[in-house]
């Protein structure tokens, strides 16, 4: 008898963990990464979000979480970590890094920072040419897109940052700003 509640207990048990499982699987895309992604958005005529994204802090987010000074600011808030592997730091910083190996791309380094995806969603159901050519198909695949660009700007340009700066994001919108030129 006791045999066969415990197995009706696992039974119950494994129905719900692989339930949740399949239903996560289909919710999280992949990332595949900034090289990926320029493939089509960096000519002049696509708009150069290659350059304007490579000549942005963003770019380098990451970088900086390698320096000294990022890991003393660490510290000094009380995380053991070094800078680069505190999700602390991690989730303004970059991205990949709190998914399943699995779900990053060959082209995906986290090196990039805060990268196309970062802002945009994780591309691998949205990347081909057919789903991005249609705009509310590539959001329902998992392309996130802004009416406001400053309701994106303060979830990182916060006093959270350790090392907040308030910035005017019209200027630094113009900064970073990579529309699609119209013809
Ligand atoms: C196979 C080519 C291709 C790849 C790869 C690709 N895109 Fe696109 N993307 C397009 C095309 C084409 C459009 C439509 C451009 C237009 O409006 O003329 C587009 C539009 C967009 C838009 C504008 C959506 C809107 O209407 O506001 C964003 C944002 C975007 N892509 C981001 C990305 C990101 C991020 C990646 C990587 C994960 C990516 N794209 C990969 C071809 C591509
Ligand atoms: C810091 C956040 C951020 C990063 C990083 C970022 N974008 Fe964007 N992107 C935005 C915002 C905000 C908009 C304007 C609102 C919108 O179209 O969703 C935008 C718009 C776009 C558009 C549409 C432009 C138009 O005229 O309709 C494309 C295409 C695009 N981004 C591609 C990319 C690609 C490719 C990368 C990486 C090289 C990238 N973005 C990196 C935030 C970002
Ligand atoms: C995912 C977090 C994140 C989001 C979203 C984000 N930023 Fe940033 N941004 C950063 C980080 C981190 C830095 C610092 C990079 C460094 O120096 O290492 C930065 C730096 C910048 C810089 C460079 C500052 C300088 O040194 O001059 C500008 C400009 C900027 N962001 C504009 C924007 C704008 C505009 C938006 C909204 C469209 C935005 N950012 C959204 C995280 C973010
Ligand atoms: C809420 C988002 C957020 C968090 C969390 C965050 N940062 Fe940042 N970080 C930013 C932004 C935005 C900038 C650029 C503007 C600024 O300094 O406010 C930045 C800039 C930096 C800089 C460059 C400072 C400078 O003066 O150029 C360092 C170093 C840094 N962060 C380290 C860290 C470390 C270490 C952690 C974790 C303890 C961390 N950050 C957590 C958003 C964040």
């Amino acid at each position: 008898m006791k045999r066969i509640l415990l197995f009706t207990a696992i039974g119950i048990l494994a129905t719900i963990l692989f339930g949740f499982r399949t239903q996560d699987n289909q919710k999280k895309h992949g990332y595949i990464g900034v090289d990926a992604c320029v493939m089509c958005h960096k000519t002049e005529k696509q708009g150069k979000q290659l350059d304007i994204w490579k000549n942005s802090g963003h770019a380098k987010a990451y970088q900086t979480l390698l320096t000294e000074e990022a890991d003393k600011i660490a510290k000094d808030n009380g995380f053991e970590t070094p800078a680069a592997k505190t999700e602390a730091c991690l989730k303004c910083h970059a991205s990949g890094y709190d998914v399943d190996a699995s779900l990053l791309g060959k082209k995906f380094k986290i090196e990039d920072g805060v990268q196309c995806e970062t802002c945009h969603g994780p591309g691998s159901d949205y990347k081909d040419m057919k789903i991005m050519k249609d705009r509310s198909l590539a959001i329902k695949n998992g392309l996130i897109v802004y009416e406001d660009y400053k309701e994106l700007c303060v979830k990182c340009h916060n006093s959270e940052s350790p090392t907040y700066k308030e910035i005017n994001f019209e200027e630094a919108w113009e900064k970073i700003k990579h529309p699609v030129p119209k013809n």
